[in-house]
């Protein structure tokens, strides 16, 4: 076995985009937890088309357009950021660095940006919210009946997680690897035990048994105050429901690839809800997002913030607080210089090019 890199101490010149930092993050992560932050579900199509869908989408460039004292600003339930490039949650973060989490919330404040805390953090909810010394949202998996996932949620409420995002596409959590004796979801209470017997389905009477349904969001929504963003909505009646329920935000996602495939890119599902939902629900996107540009087409094609996956770990992996933040900086120039060449001066601009109307 090849001995792994030390981390970095600096950000290496060579990094001019997240990208770069790929050849940087794989040598300091033992390959088994290595294939389980790139992989995808299937045969990879679904992750494959969440990186070529930016691709087809075509930028028109505005010189000469007054754009001094512009900013990609942003304000959402109630929090005002500095750009629209949150952290999305990812499970384990102590697998790629020792500093876990939370490297990477003293990264997103550090950037006045915002982290998503998974349920499956390595570390507990009140350390990572007191190195952020901010409010963090928290990401909720459902935890099997509504008194366990009651008994998470307030205690990441009281711990001062100021939003919730309720993960509905992955409600089976496999674990994909042995972890390492030293991390955990430290958070969780152990399992519910799944009891089926020989003739009934792993699936239908064992799994799906204990996942959340419809009467369960509703049932989430009556219960929390905070606001609720549902994630992994690919479908307009899907989202139409939600919004009826009372969710506050959405995000079109397919999980980075990971758990459908043979679904579309999440930036292909991004218009129609668009077009249908604007206005009436904040709509965030991820999956696929490697570059500032990205970011700012979703944002073009009506998203009002996007959340970073993988990127952000490959600059955890590297060189911890100090790489995420570089991530999320390079994100940051990368989209306002598209919005300087295309004319954008804000956010608000970014959505009037319209360009929902030359995606093909
Ligand atoms: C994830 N994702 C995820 N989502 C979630 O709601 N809770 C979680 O705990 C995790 N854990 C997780 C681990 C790893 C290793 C990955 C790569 C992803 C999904 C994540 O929030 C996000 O939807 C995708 O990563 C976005 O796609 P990109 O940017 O990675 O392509």
């Amino acid at each position: 076995m090849t001995a792994l890199l030390n981390k970095l101490q600096s950000t290496p010149q060579d990094v001019q985009t997240a990208t770069d930092y790929l050849p940087y993050a794989q040598p300091r992560v033992p390959n088994t937890i290595w294939q389980y932050l790139a992989g995808g579900a299937g045969k990879g199509h679904t992750m494959q088309a969440n990186l070529t869908a930016f691709d087809d989408v075509k930028l028109t460039s505005r010189p000469l357009a007054d754009v001094k004292g512009g900013n990609s600003k942003l304000e959402l339930f109630g929090q005002q950021f500095n750009h629209p490039l949150l952290l999305a949650p990812i499970a384990y973060q102590r697998l790629f660095h020792i500093d876990g989490e939370q490297a990477s919330a003293m990264a997103a404040v550090a950037q006045s940006g915002q982290m998503v805390v998974s349920s499956l953090a390595s570390q507990t909810l009140e350390e990572i919210i007191e190195t952020a010394n901010q409010a963090l949202w928290f990401q909720l998996y459902w935890q099997g009946d509504r008194t366990r996932t009651l008994r998470l949620l307030n205690r990441a409420i009281e711990a001062g997680y100021s939003a919730v995002v309720f993960t509905v596409d992955a409600p089976v959590k496999q674990a994909v690897m042995a972890l390492p004796d030293n991390i955990s979801a430290v958070n969780l209470e152990p399992p519910l035990a799944i009891n089926i017997n020989a003739h009934q389905s792993k699936v239908f009477d064992g799994w799906m048994a204990q996942a959340p349904n419809w009467a369960d969001l509703a049932w989430l929504r009556d219960h929390i105050s905070v606001p609720l963003i549902v994630k992994g909505v690919m479908h307009t009646e899907d989202a139409e429901r939600m919004i009826h329920i009372g969710c506050d935000g959405l995000v079109v996602s397919n999980h980075g690839g990971r758990v459908l495939d043979g679904v579309p890119s999440s930036l292909e599902v991004l218009p129609s809800v668009v077009e249908r939902f604007s206005g009436q629900t904040k709509i965030l996107l991820d999956s696929g997002i490697r570059h500032g540009q990205d970011a700012f087409k979703a944002l073009a094609l009506g998203a009002d913030a996007v959340m970073i996956g993988r990127p952000f770990i490959w600059g955890l992996a590297s060189a911890g607080a100090l790489g995420v933040a570089h991530v999320i900086r390079l994100m940051r120039d990368e989209l306002e210089m598209t919005m300087a060449l295309t004319g954008a001066k804000d956010l608000a601009a970014i959505k009037q090019l319209n360009l929902g109307k030359t995606i093909k």
